[in-house]
């Protein structure tokens, strides 16, 4: 079940990443990171081709999975990974919780902009003008670096802990 852009729900909805509990949490995360950086792909892609060459239904397509997506692998990861991580670290340290209530907060920021985005994705996608082409390429391109930085966090600080 997902929660589409409208806020309806929508059961018919089959994760674009399997993220099936029961498998390892590295692979998890690796899964979730690929999907991530995959995103991040497609919306640089759009933004390079503003305002002329945007491709409507891209930007449609790309708008329907990213917020839910986004959702999903949060979930998968504050409740699958980040537990692993912590029980693996046997975590009491101050500095590694702060570590996990940072990337928590950026969950937080990154689902907050991933709705701002499909709003716009879902305008672009419906024939409403690029008014302000340059504004959008900021948003998408704030939103995918955003996203790689915080992937590459992870990737650096978590992983190598989970792959011990
Ligand atoms: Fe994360």
């Amino acid at each position: 079940m997902r929660i589409v852009a409208s806020g309806r729900m929508d059961r018919s909805f089959s994760s674009p990443l399997p993220l099936d509990s029961g498998l390892p949490p590295a692979v998890l995360l690796r899964r979730a990171h690929g999907f991530k950086l995959d995103m991040c792909h497609a919306l640089e892609r759009i933004a390079d081709n503003l305002p002329d060459n945007i491709d409507r239904v891209e930007c449609l397509r790309i708008a329907n999975i990213l917020a839910p997506s986004i959702r999903q692998i949060h979930v998968c990861e504050e409740n699958d990974i980040f537990t692993a991580y912590a029980a693996a670290l046997a975590v009491s340290a101050d500095a590694d919780m702060e570590t996990l209530r940072r990337l928590k907060a950026e969950h937080v920021e990154d689902q907050c902009f991933a709705d701002e985005v499909t709003e716009t994705l879902l305008g672009i996608g419906h024939g409403r003008a690029i008014d302000n082409a340059e504004a959008v390429g900021f948003m998408l391109r704030g939103f995918f670096e955003t996203m790689r930085r915080h992937v590459a966090f992870e990737r650096a600080h978590i992983l190598p802990v989970l792959d011990r």
